[in-house]
């Protein structure tokens, strides 16, 4: 007799956003056709018998092979990126398309489709990056890139190839409004950063650590504030990108109290990491952890904490940013320790989220198995236009799946699947890892082994956001 389904996944532990039930799960052709119990056989069954299934993993905040300025290039292409995605539960990646000072969205997004196709092993959308808002990009191609699948875009607030005045950053808000687009926005206060950096570099302060000095937590704080104005002005929804410290979460709970639609992404660096692993002392090493924003004290990552507890922050991405750093094209640029602010700034830890936040959040009690759904699935779907086909666990859906092993793992670089020759978070211990990772109802991480090839992954054109920012429970800021 010949099998039901393709794969049968049996007494799963189905964990959601919302529920926890046990069920077996029936896939046929990559989607989910059948949850209940004692379904009919599959050509494979896995046995998830006492461990918990989730949905895989959304990175909604990830960098993979974006071109950027000599002579720094990112590790990570799609092919490395993308398997290590899927090796830390993640099955579906939005890294960004970034535009050019001078040159086309259009142009990005055809170079960026390139650079992926036939190498991703997850499925992916892109972001777009706008840095250069001409006539002719909002008048034609943003409206036109929406449309195609392409439904949210980034704003920064700093770096000079990048930054844009709060003018642009108000018609691109009202672009985002009239055509139902998420804007992202990157705050952090530019002036108060170059002149910052302009004092140190004069006391000759150029190790690592003073990158966190040179940016702390007010020129966040700030710049949080004014994009919040900003969108309440155009009165529309947008996502401040990774949040790092108790101020600028006051400031979101400022708004979300005034009933203003602010939506906010943390990162594990947040949670994990703070301003001493830029270094306690002139040591390069600290250039591991050079990442913007920085990360802060621990009275900021309890801050963190609390928000990712209490529903202030939306999403959970990694900000994976690939340099490798005993590389001359990462964070020793042609083979030099570089002053601060001429690091490439972002730290790796697109493999190592899930487990991360699981160990870290879930085991310990911190949050719910269902919140870490939300964080890292769900509301990534919802607000980047993706569910129900991504983030959730019911009949219809992609079969992207995670079967959480709790065990206890070294965390070392060796393990990890990255092109990058660090992590940030060697030598952790932590409290599981998945056992199985399912995209599209292939098994493509077994505990042991990546399981599929290059060019397997698919384009997610994307539809408009359906997520809605919510007022704090209690206890908000008001
Ligand atoms: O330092 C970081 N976060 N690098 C990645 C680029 C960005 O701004 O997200
Ligand atoms: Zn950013
Ligand atoms: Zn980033």
């Amino acid at each position: 007799m010949s099998a039901e389904f393709d794969l049968v996944i049996r007494n799963a532990k189905v964990t959601t956003a919302s529920d926890t039930f046990m069920s077996d799960i029936g896939v046929i052709g990559g989607r989910i056709v059948q949850m209940g119990v004692r379904l009919s056989t599959g050509a494979r069954e896995i046995d998830a018998r006492g461990r918990t299934t989730t949905p895989g993993g959304i990175d909604a905040h990830c960098h993979l092979d974006q071109p950027i300025a000599p002579p720094a290039k990112m590790s990570d292409d799609f092919e490395s990126g993308t398997r290590s995605a899927a090796c830390g539960g993640t099955t579906t990646v939005i890294p960004f398309a970034a535009q050019q000072k001078g040159g086309s969205l259009r142009a990005a997004i055809d170079d960026y489709h390139e650079r992926a196709n036939g190498r991703a092993s997850v499925d992916y959308g892109f972001h777009l990056i706008v840095t250069d808002p001409t006539p002719e990009v909002m008048a034609t191609e943003l409206p036109a890139l929406i449309a195609e699948g392409y439904s949210s875009f980034k704003i920064y607030m700093t770096y000079d190839d990048m930054k844009l005045n709060d003018g642009q950053i108000l018609r691109l808000l009202a672009l985002a409004r009239t055509h139902g687009a998420m804007a992202m926005i990157h705050a952090e206060n530019t002036e108060c950063i170059a002149w910052l950096t302009e004092s140190l570099l004069d006391f000759g302060l150029t190790a690592p650590r003073y990158h966190a000095a040179s940016r702390p937590m007010l020129v966040e704080r700030e710049a949080t504030h004014r994009a919040i104005s900003l969108a309440e002005l155009v009165d529309v929804p947008m996502l401040l990108v990774h949040v790092s410290g108790r101020e600028a979460v006051e400031q979101i709970q400022w708004a979300r109290a005034r009933g203003l639609k602010v939506l906010s992404e943390t990162c594990p660096q947040y949670l994990l990491l703070t301003a001493e692993d830029l270094g306690i002392d002139d040591s390069y090493e600290g250039a591991k952890c050079v990442c913007s924003p920085p990360p802060r004290d621990a009275a900021s990552q309890q801050a963190i904490w609390a928000a990712l507890a209490d529903g202030t922050f939306t999403v959970f991405s990694s900000d994976h940013a690939p340099f490798s750093f005993d590389d001359d094209q990462g964070k020793k640029p042609r083979g030099r320790e570089v002053a601060f602010p001429y690091i490439p700034n972002g730290i790796p830890g697109i493999e190592t989220r899930l487990p991360l936040l699981y160990s870290e959040g879930v085991l310990t009690g911190r949050i719910s198995v269902n919140r870490f759904v939300e964080l890292t699935a769900t509301n990534p779907a919802k607000t980047y236009g993706l569910h129900p086909r991504k983030g959730t666990i019911a009949i219809g859906s992609d079969a992207d799946l995670v079967i959480w092993e709790e065990r206890s793992v070294l965390l070392t670089n060796s393990m990890l699947h990255h092109a990058v020759d660090y992590t940030p978070y060697e030598g952790r211990t932590l409290g599981a890892w998945p056992a199985y990772t399912i995209a599209r109802g292939d098994v493509v991480w077994d505990g042991k082994q990546f399981l599929a090839a290059p060019g397997r992954g698919r384009f997610l054109p994307r539809g408009l956001p359906t997520m809605v920012a919510r007022r704090p429970a209690s206890g908000g800021v008001r």
